[in-house]
Protein backbone atom coordinates (compact mmCIF):
# COMPACT_ATOMS: atom_id res chain seq x y z
CA UNK A 1 0.00 0.00 0.00
CA UNK A 2 1.33 3.30 -0.77
CA UNK A 3 1.55 6.26 1.48
CA UNK A 4 0.74 9.69 1.17
CA UNK A 5 0.12 13.05 3.39
CA UNK A 6 -0.38 16.38 3.12
CA UNK A 7 1.97 18.82 5.14
CA UNK A 8 1.51 22.69 6.66
CA UNK A 9 0.73 24.68 9.73
CA UNK A 10 -2.33 24.90 10.49
CA UNK A 11 -3.30 21.79 8.80
CA UNK A 12 -6.48 20.45 11.22
CA UNK A 13 -8.60 22.60 8.30
CA UNK A 14 -7.31 20.01 5.68
CA UNK A 15 -9.97 18.02 3.97
CA UNK A 16 -6.94 17.08 2.02
CA UNK A 17 -7.22 13.33 3.19
CA UNK A 18 -11.00 13.05 2.99
CA UNK A 19 -10.77 13.56 -0.42
CA UNK A 20 -7.63 11.57 -1.48
CA UNK A 21 -9.09 8.37 0.75
CA UNK A 22 -12.19 8.88 -1.15
CA UNK A 23 -11.11 8.52 -4.70
CA UNK A 24 -8.63 5.92 -4.21
CA UNK A 25 -11.59 3.91 -2.84
CA UNK A 26 -14.01 4.97 -5.47
CA UNK A 27 -11.28 4.34 -7.92
CA UNK A 28 -9.77 1.19 -6.40
CA UNK A 29 -6.21 3.05 -5.67
CA UNK A 30 -4.43 0.66 -2.70
CA UNK A 31 -3.21 3.92 -1.18
CA UNK A 32 -3.92 5.77 1.64
CA UNK A 33 -3.47 9.03 2.99
CA UNK A 34 -3.37 11.16 5.99
CA UNK A 35 -2.48 14.79 7.34
CA UNK A 36 0.39 16.17 9.73
CA UNK A 37 1.44 19.39 11.59
CA UNK A 38 4.94 20.46 10.87
CA UNK A 39 6.99 23.09 12.11
CA UNK A 40 9.50 24.54 10.04
CA UNK A 41 12.16 23.17 12.00
CA UNK A 42 10.71 19.48 10.66
CA UNK A 43 10.30 19.98 7.26
CA UNK A 44 13.90 18.52 6.17
CA UNK A 45 13.26 15.26 8.24
CA UNK A 46 9.20 14.75 6.67
CA UNK A 47 10.64 15.51 3.24
CA UNK A 48 13.40 12.92 3.75
CA UNK A 49 10.63 10.05 4.14
CA UNK A 50 10.09 9.71 0.76
CA UNK A 51 13.63 9.66 -0.34
CA UNK A 52 14.10 6.68 1.85
CA UNK A 53 10.42 5.14 0.51
CA UNK A 54 9.01 5.14 3.68
CA UNK A 55 6.57 7.66 2.31
CA UNK A 56 5.10 7.80 -1.39
CA UNK A 57 4.23 11.44 -1.63
CA UNK A 58 3.57 15.12 0.33
CA UNK A 59 1.00 17.84 -0.68
CA UNK A 60 2.69 20.81 0.82
CA UNK A 61 0.25 23.73 2.13
CA UNK A 62 0.62 27.09 3.76
CA UNK A 63 3.11 28.62 4.57
CA UNK A 64 5.99 25.77 3.07
CA UNK A 65 4.99 25.79 -0.90
CA UNK A 66 7.92 28.26 -1.28
CA UNK A 67 10.55 27.21 1.01
CA UNK A 68 10.32 23.47 0.71
CA UNK A 69 12.09 24.51 -2.87
CA UNK A 70 15.60 24.35 -1.25
CA UNK A 71 15.57 20.62 -0.04
CA UNK A 72 14.36 19.25 -3.83
CA UNK A 73 16.44 17.97 -6.35
CA UNK A 74 14.52 19.01 -9.16
CA UNK A 75 11.05 21.07 -9.64
CA UNK A 76 9.19 20.89 -12.88
CA UNK A 77 9.28 24.07 -15.48
CA UNK A 78 5.87 25.30 -14.27
CA UNK A 79 6.84 24.86 -10.32
CA UNK A 80 10.23 26.29 -11.28
CA UNK A 81 8.04 29.47 -13.15
CA UNK A 82 5.56 30.16 -10.62
CA UNK A 83 8.21 29.73 -7.57
CA UNK A 84 6.09 27.41 -5.72
CA UNK A 85 5.56 23.73 -4.94
CA UNK A 86 2.31 21.45 -3.87
CA UNK A 87 3.42 17.93 -4.76
CA UNK A 88 6.73 16.47 -3.70
CA UNK A 89 7.83 12.83 -5.14
CA UNK A 90 10.20 10.84 -6.37
CA UNK A 91 11.11 11.03 -10.09
CA UNK A 92 14.09 9.11 -11.76
CA UNK A 93 15.67 8.56 -8.07
CA UNK A 94 15.04 12.54 -7.26
CA UNK A 95 12.89 14.10 -4.93
CA UNK A 96 10.76 15.97 -7.35
CA UNK A 97 8.58 19.06 -6.74
CA UNK A 98 5.83 19.81 -9.17
CA UNK A 99 2.95 22.48 -8.87
CA UNK A 100 -0.91 21.36 -9.84
CA UNK A 101 -2.33 24.86 -8.13
CA UNK A 102 -2.45 26.70 -11.20
CA UNK A 103 -3.59 24.52 -12.95
CA UNK A 104 -6.51 23.21 -10.28
CA UNK A 105 -7.44 27.34 -10.57
CA UNK A 106 -7.37 27.23 -14.44
CA UNK A 107 -9.82 24.43 -14.46
CA UNK A 108 -11.96 26.40 -11.87
CA UNK A 109 -12.02 29.59 -14.20
CA UNK A 110 -13.00 27.59 -17.02
CA UNK A 111 -15.44 25.03 -15.21
CA UNK A 112 -17.44 28.69 -13.45
CA UNK A 113 -17.05 29.88 -17.20
CA UNK A 114 -15.72 33.33 -16.37
CA UNK A 115 -14.23 35.50 -19.02
CA UNK A 116 -10.95 36.69 -17.23
CA UNK A 117 -10.25 39.28 -20.45
CA UNK A 118 -13.77 41.56 -19.51
CA UNK A 119 -12.64 42.58 -16.07
CA UNK A 120 -10.18 44.36 -13.76
CA UNK A 121 -8.39 41.82 -11.99
CA UNK A 122 -7.51 42.11 -8.41
CA UNK A 123 -5.35 39.70 -6.89
CA UNK A 124 -5.10 39.51 -3.04
CA UNK A 125 -1.83 38.38 -1.05
CA UNK A 126 1.74 37.49 -2.51
CA UNK A 127 2.46 33.16 -1.29
CA UNK A 128 2.84 30.48 -2.92
CA UNK A 129 -1.03 29.97 -3.61
CA UNK A 130 -0.81 33.67 -5.14
CA UNK A 131 2.45 33.26 -7.54
CA UNK A 132 0.41 29.88 -8.72
CA UNK A 133 -2.52 31.48 -9.32
CA UNK A 134 -1.17 34.79 -11.38
CA UNK A 135 1.11 31.75 -13.91
CA UNK A 136 -2.71 30.46 -14.53
CA UNK A 137 -4.06 33.71 -14.63
CA UNK A 138 -1.22 34.91 -17.58
CA UNK A 139 -1.55 31.74 -19.16
CA UNK A 140 -5.73 32.00 -19.63
CA UNK A 141 -4.31 35.39 -21.37
CA UNK A 142 -4.88 38.09 -18.39
CA UNK A 143 -3.38 41.32 -19.80
CA UNK A 144 -3.11 43.11 -16.37
CA UNK A 145 -3.55 42.16 -12.80
CA UNK A 146 -3.20 44.10 -9.85
CA UNK A 147 -1.62 42.43 -6.96
CA UNK A 148 -2.21 43.93 -3.31
CA UNK A 149 -0.03 42.09 0.15
CA UNK A 150 0.11 43.32 3.41
CA UNK A 151 3.75 42.80 3.54
CA UNK A 152 3.99 45.32 0.21
CA UNK A 153 7.48 44.48 -0.90
CA UNK A 154 6.80 41.63 -1.75
CA UNK A 155 4.35 41.90 -4.09
CA UNK A 156 6.62 44.51 -5.76
CA UNK A 157 8.85 42.18 -6.01
CA UNK A 158 6.19 40.26 -8.32
CA UNK A 159 5.67 43.25 -10.69
CA UNK A 160 6.33 42.64 -14.30
CA UNK A 161 4.72 44.06 -17.77
CA UNK A 162 1.11 42.63 -16.82
CA UNK A 163 1.03 42.74 -12.87
CA UNK A 164 1.11 45.71 -10.61
CA UNK A 165 1.78 45.85 -6.96
CA UNK A 166 -0.43 47.72 -4.37
CA UNK A 167 -0.64 48.88 -0.87
CA UNK A 168 -4.15 48.08 1.05
CA UNK A 169 -4.49 51.67 1.13
CA UNK A 170 -4.74 52.37 -2.42
CA UNK A 171 -7.41 49.91 -2.58
CA UNK A 172 -10.32 52.21 -2.98
CA UNK A 173 -8.80 53.99 -6.14
CA UNK A 174 -7.96 50.66 -7.60
CA UNK A 175 -10.76 48.48 -6.96
CA UNK A 176 -13.41 48.86 -9.04
CA UNK A 177 -17.51 48.43 -8.72
CA UNK A 178 -17.15 45.60 -11.88
CA UNK A 179 -13.64 43.76 -10.59
CA UNK A 180 -12.75 40.06 -10.24
CA UNK A 181 -11.23 39.78 -7.31
CA UNK A 182 -9.20 37.00 -6.02
CA UNK A 183 -8.35 36.06 -2.33
CA UNK A 184 -5.23 34.14 -1.77
CA UNK A 185 -4.50 34.95 1.42
CA UNK A 186 -5.87 32.54 4.65
CA UNK A 187 -7.48 35.79 5.74
CA UNK A 188 -10.80 34.57 6.81
CA UNK A 189 -9.81 31.00 7.63
CA UNK A 190 -9.88 30.47 11.13
CA UNK A 191 -10.95 34.05 11.90
CA UNK A 192 -14.14 36.05 11.09
CA UNK A 193 -12.14 38.22 8.99
CA UNK A 194 -12.35 40.24 5.69
CA UNK A 195 -9.28 40.83 3.53
CA UNK A 196 -10.59 44.08 1.98
CA UNK A 197 -13.27 46.63 3.28
CA UNK A 198 -16.91 45.29 2.23
CA UNK A 199 -17.58 48.80 1.41
CA UNK A 200 -15.50 47.73 -2.33
CA UNK A 201 -17.38 44.95 -2.62
CA UNK A 202 -20.63 45.43 -4.87
CA UNK A 203 -23.30 43.39 -7.32
CA UNK A 204 -21.43 43.29 -10.67
CA UNK A 205 -18.28 42.37 -9.41
CA UNK A 206 -16.79 38.32 -9.27
CA UNK A 207 -15.14 37.37 -6.32
CA UNK A 208 -13.39 34.18 -6.03
CA UNK A 209 -11.62 32.62 -1.89
CA UNK A 210 -9.16 30.28 -2.69
CA UNK A 211 -10.28 29.25 0.91
CA UNK A 212 -12.97 25.93 1.48
CA UNK A 213 -13.05 25.71 4.87
CA UNK A 214 -15.80 27.36 5.59
CA UNK A 215 -16.92 26.91 2.83
CA UNK A 216 -18.12 30.86 2.89
CA UNK A 217 -16.19 33.28 3.47
CA UNK A 218 -16.61 36.67 5.47
CA UNK A 219 -15.17 37.63 2.15
CA UNK A 220 -17.78 35.73 0.15
CA UNK A 221 -20.65 36.26 2.46
CA UNK A 222 -20.54 40.10 1.97
CA UNK A 223 -20.45 39.24 -1.98
CA UNK A 224 -23.65 37.07 -1.69
CA UNK A 225 -24.72 39.96 0.51
CA UNK A 226 -24.35 42.49 -2.56
CA UNK A 227 -25.63 40.09 -5.19
CA UNK A 228 -22.19 39.49 -6.20
CA UNK A 229 -20.93 36.11 -7.74
CA UNK A 230 -19.03 34.07 -5.77
CA UNK A 231 -16.88 30.94 -6.38
CA UNK A 232 -15.69 29.34 -2.75
CA UNK A 233 -12.27 27.31 -2.71
CA UNK A 234 -13.72 23.84 -3.56
CA UNK A 235 -13.11 23.29 -7.24
CA UNK A 236 -9.34 24.41 -7.07
CA UNK A 237 -9.09 21.92 -4.12
CA UNK A 238 -11.03 19.30 -5.96
CA UNK A 239 -8.91 20.00 -9.41
CA UNK A 240 -5.64 20.28 -7.79
CA UNK A 241 -5.85 17.28 -5.38
CA UNK A 242 -7.05 15.04 -8.64
CA UNK A 243 -3.71 16.40 -10.71
CA UNK A 244 -1.70 15.22 -7.80
CA UNK A 245 -3.03 11.86 -7.60
CA UNK A 246 -2.58 11.82 -12.16
CA UNK A 247 1.20 12.87 -11.32
CA UNK A 248 1.67 10.26 -8.24
CA UNK A 249 0.35 6.95 -10.37
CA UNK A 250 1.36 7.97 -13.55
CA UNK A 251 -2.41 7.76 -14.64
CA UNK A 252 -5.61 9.64 -15.07
CA UNK A 253 -7.41 9.04 -12.34
CA UNK A 254 -9.20 12.32 -12.51
CA UNK A 255 -11.06 11.23 -15.18
CA UNK A 256 -12.61 8.27 -14.06
CA UNK A 257 -14.07 9.45 -10.86
CA UNK A 258 -17.37 12.18 -10.51
CA UNK A 259 -16.32 15.41 -9.63
CA UNK A 260 -19.65 16.38 -9.23
CA UNK A 261 -20.48 13.43 -6.56
CA UNK A 262 -16.90 14.35 -4.82
CA UNK A 263 -18.07 17.69 -4.51
CA UNK A 264 -21.18 17.68 -3.24
CA UNK A 265 -19.35 14.82 -0.09
CA UNK A 266 -17.14 17.80 0.71
CA UNK A 267 -19.83 20.55 0.80
CA UNK A 268 -21.81 17.97 2.64
CA UNK A 269 -18.55 17.62 5.18
CA UNK A 270 -17.97 21.23 5.29
CA UNK A 271 -21.83 22.27 6.22
P1 LIG B 1 0.34 30.13 0.70
O1 LIG B 1 1.41 29.19 0.37
O2 LIG B 1 -0.96 29.42 1.00
O3 LIG B 1 0.15 31.21 -0.31
P2 LIG B 1 1.87 31.92 2.27
O4 LIG B 1 2.97 31.80 1.28
O5 LIG B 1 2.20 31.88 3.73
O6 LIG B 1 0.78 30.81 2.06
O7 LIG B 1 1.08 33.28 1.93
C1 LIG B 1 0.04 33.75 2.73
C2 LIG B 1 -0.48 35.06 2.14
O8 LIG B 1 -1.56 35.50 2.98
C3 LIG B 1 0.54 36.18 2.15
O9 LIG B 1 0.30 37.03 1.06
C4 LIG B 1 0.25 36.89 3.47
O10 LIG B 1 0.66 38.24 3.52
P3 LIG B 1 2.18 38.62 3.94
O11 LIG B 1 3.00 38.39 2.73
O12 LIG B 1 2.10 40.03 4.37
O13 LIG B 1 2.53 37.68 5.08
C5 LIG B 1 -1.25 36.80 3.47
N1 LIG B 1 -1.81 36.96 4.81
C6 LIG B 1 -1.78 36.05 5.81
N2 LIG B 1 -2.39 36.55 6.92
C7 LIG B 1 -2.79 37.80 6.60
C8 LIG B 1 -3.50 38.82 7.30
N3 LIG B 1 -3.90 38.65 8.56
N4 LIG B 1 -3.77 39.97 6.65
C9 LIG B 1 -3.38 40.15 5.36
N5 LIG B 1 -2.71 39.21 4.63
C10 LIG B 1 -2.42 38.06 5.24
Amino acid sequence: MKNFVVIGSPIKHSLSPYLHNYVYNSANINAKYAKKEVSINELSNVIELIRSENLDGINITIPYKEVILKYLDEVSPQANLIGSVNVVYMKNNLLFGNNTDWYGFKETIIKNNISINDKEIIVLGAGGTSKAILFALKILGAKRINLFNRTFTKAKNMQDEIITAYEYTDSEQIIKSNSIIINTTSVGMLKNDIPINSSLISKNQILIDVIYSPLLTPFLKAGIEKGAQIINGLDMFIFQALESIDLWFGETYSNKVNFKQIKTNLERKLC
